[in-house]
């Protein structure tokens, strides 16, 4: 396999070719998501919640970031891998330069922060110094008690109107992808065409340029499966399979279905 590179994404949004992206932990997961064609990986903070069982992603230290990027990275070597930068890890520009550089040390090709326009002065900052970065919209779970709980995001003309406008400062200031969560099907469609940059959708409608899963929600792994998720692993008996049958869907545009979708 070629190694996957920001470059290879961007040209697969130009023709219109959709790409899968999953969540993973540790180097089982990493090296299953490969052969199973997938390589993207996101090493999310959501491992406070599916790995630790805390109730949300606040607790996860930098720390935790860069011992389970590590493992992803042992797990598979040519993957494209995002680590998160956890709650707090990027409060100012000094501190988030440091964060981002372990976090690359530590195996990651990108670093992904939460947060809008008030990000573009360190997202042009880490770019210029050759950090890729991915930012994320809609809903930000490092902001749940500030959003009173994790909900849809993005309804109402104002609130529409918010998230584009941070997302084109966003790709100004030198983001190379965007994830969207949990938002209108509308709002993925319309950010999709409006930026050249590829958005990865979680919860954010079928036209999104890529979608991302917290892998032990589409293998039905967590208590509760999130509405818009699909538990791959129902229709056959092993997780190589599973994660095979959620690129496919990705690919094709089965995946997400009307019912996967917010309005
Ligand atoms: O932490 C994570 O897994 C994420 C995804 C839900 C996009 O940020």
């Amino acid at each position: 396999m070629v190694a996957v590179t920001i470059n290879a994404l961007h040209e697969l949004k130009k023709h219109d070719k959709k790409f899968p992206v999953i969540t993973a932990y540790d180097a089982s997961f990493s090296r299953l998501a490969h052969n199973a064609g997938i390589d993207v990986i996101l090493v999310g903070d959501s491992l406070g919640n599916v790995v630790q069982g805390h109730d949300s992603t606040i607790p996860v230290t930098m720390g935790n970031m860069i011992y389970h990027t590590e493992a992803v990275r042992r797990g598979s070597a040519k993957s494209f891998v995002i680590a998160d930068l956890p709650f707090m890890a990027f409060s100012s520009e000094a501190q988030t330069l440091d964060h981002s550089a372990l976090l690359i040390q530590a195996g990651a090709n990108m670093v992904k922060l939460e947060g809008g326009a008030w990000l573009c002065n360190t997202v042009q900052m880490l770019s210029e110094r050759g950090i890729p970065i991915c930012g994320h919209l809609g809903l930000t779970p490092q902001s749940v008690h500030k959003l009173s709980g994790n909900k849809v995001q993005g309804r109402g003309e104002e609130a529409t109107e918010k998230i584009i406008q941070d997302a084109l400062r966003l790709e100004e200031a030198g983001v190379d992808l965007l994830v969207l969560e949990c938002v209108p099907s509308t709002l993925g469609s319309k950010l999709t065409a409006a930026l050249n940059i590829p958005i990865i959708g979680i919860g954010a409608g079928a036209d999104t340029d890529a979608q991302v899963l917290v892998v032990y929600d589409m293998l039905g792994l967590s208590p509760s499966i999130p509405t818009f998720c699909k538990n791959f692993l129902e229709d056959t008996d092993n997780i190589e399979a599973a994660l095979k049958s959620y690129a496919e869907d990705v690919r094709s545009g089965r995946f997400p279905g009307p019912e996967h979708t917010f309005s």
